[in-house]
């Protein structure tokens, strides 16, 4: 009899214990938008956030975080040329930051293979430090393949403002591209269709728009 109720007992104990032990860590859910601050979010290729990496004291220091691109200038002291952290920048250095790595092999977005444990130390970082400090200004090409454009909450506003900027200014062309990037639904299709258009839009605008937002 009381071997039954052993059993019964390690079953219920078993049944209780397999949720947890499986219970798998879920990384926090990152949503893209289509539009930072009123500019079209930038879509980057490893060769394209190179270019941020602290080498030309002119250009922004950028850095990707889970295929999120930061503006981490501020942190010059720790990023800036010759800083101890620079080898992070200008590049997407994800595994780096999960597993405080500065090896040149982990500076690499790749983290399937880190355990949990790691995932979750690495959304605390994404989270508490780079969210919280440093403006986001566009992703890696790698998680716009994997993700959609979100609209942005401010999406009717900012199409608004750049409407009246249009008025003004008399350039339809950029206000066209603005809205083609932000309205098609097939621009959400393929990292393709939204490379062209974010492309397109850098094409077309002014150079002292550009140098000026290089500047930042
Ligand atoms: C003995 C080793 C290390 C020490 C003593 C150390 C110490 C520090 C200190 C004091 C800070 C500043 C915290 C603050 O002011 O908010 C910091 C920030 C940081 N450390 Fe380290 N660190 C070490 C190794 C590493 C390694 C190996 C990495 C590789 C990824 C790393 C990445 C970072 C990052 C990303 C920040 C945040 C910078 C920011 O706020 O933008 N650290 N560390």
């Amino acid at each position: 009899m009381a071997a039954p109720m052993m059993t019964q007992f390690l079953s219920v104990i078993f049944c209780l214990l397999i949720p947890v032990l499986c219970d798998k860590y879920k990384p926090i859910e990152i949503e893209l938008q289509s539009e930072i601050n009123g500019e079209p979010a930038r879509i980057f290729t490893a060769d394209e956030i190179r270019k941020y990496d602290g080498s030309d004291p002119k250009k922004p220091l950028y850095m990707g975080v889970r295929g999120v691109v930061f503006d981490v200038s501020d942190g010059k002291g720790f990023y800036g040329k010759g800083s101890e952290y620079n080898a992070l920048v200008g590049k997407d250095a994800t595994r780096a930051v999960a597993i405080w790595s500065l090896e040149p092999q982990d500076l690499v977005p790749d983290v399937n293979d880190l355990p949990d444990f790691k995932l979750k130390m690495l959304d605390e970082t994404f989270q508490e430090t780079y969210m919280k400090k440093y403006p986001v200004i566009g992703y890696m090409d790698y998680l716009v393949e994997h993700k959609q454009f979100v609209k942005t909450a401010n999406y009717k506003e900012n199409t608004r403002s750049l409407e009246n900027k249009d008025d003004r200014n008399s350039d339809k062309t950029e206000h066209k591209l603005h809205k083609e990037s932000l309205q098609s639904d097939k621009q959400n299709d393929s990292l393709d269709t939204v490379r062209k258009a974010s492309d397109e839009v850098f094409k077309n605008t002014p150079q002292t728009v550009l140098a000026e937002h290089e500047e930042l």
